[in-house]
């Protein structure tokens, strides 16, 4: 069992963090006999999931759900974690998808409106990206850029 403290350092996670992560039901401890808080070996894995899913753009909330589809009787194991793969790899798809997005579109036209760049008078004259909506449209609806 770890101290809050072993945790933090193990995880790189702050005290303040944790202790966060286990109001909202995310992670759990129990009280020793001083009624301070020791964690489970497991939850470390646990920490790690909660930051990297935040990394990737999942809230709280939906790590959350993810995280209840785990047995809280017992240390999860490698075939209880796959039932989380589904939306989890889904979703870090969808945020590589975007960082190439990100990066493709750095110094070509986005469709954002700005009419800055002179890539901008071919790819959107007239800024008629913004008839498809508000915001980096090209960005937005995945136009090769
Ligand atoms: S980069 Fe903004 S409209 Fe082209």
């Amino acid at each position: 069992m770890l101290s809050v403290g072993n945790l933090a350092k193990r995880s790189g996670v702050a005290t303040s963090a944790l202790r966060f992560y286990e109001e909202l039901g995310l992670i759990r401890s129990e009280r020793n006999s001083s009624g301070h808080r020791r964690y489970a070996q497991a939850v470390i894995r646990r920490v790690a999931f909660i930051v990297f899913a935040q990394k990737v753009g999942m809230t709280l909330e939906e790590i959350g759900t993810e995280l209840a589809k785990l047995p809280s009787q017992r240390v999860p194991e490698r075939s209880d974690w796959a039932k989380l793969s589904g939306g989890w790899t889904r979703r870090i798809d969808e945020r590589i998808a975007e960082l190439e997005r990100l990066r493709a579109g750095i110094t070509e036209c986005i469709g954002c409106g700005c009419l800055s760049l002179d890539r901008c008078r071919f790819a959107n004259p007239g800024d008629r990206a913004a008839r498809r909506g508000a915001g980096p449209r090209f960005w937005i609806e995945d136009r090769r850029v």
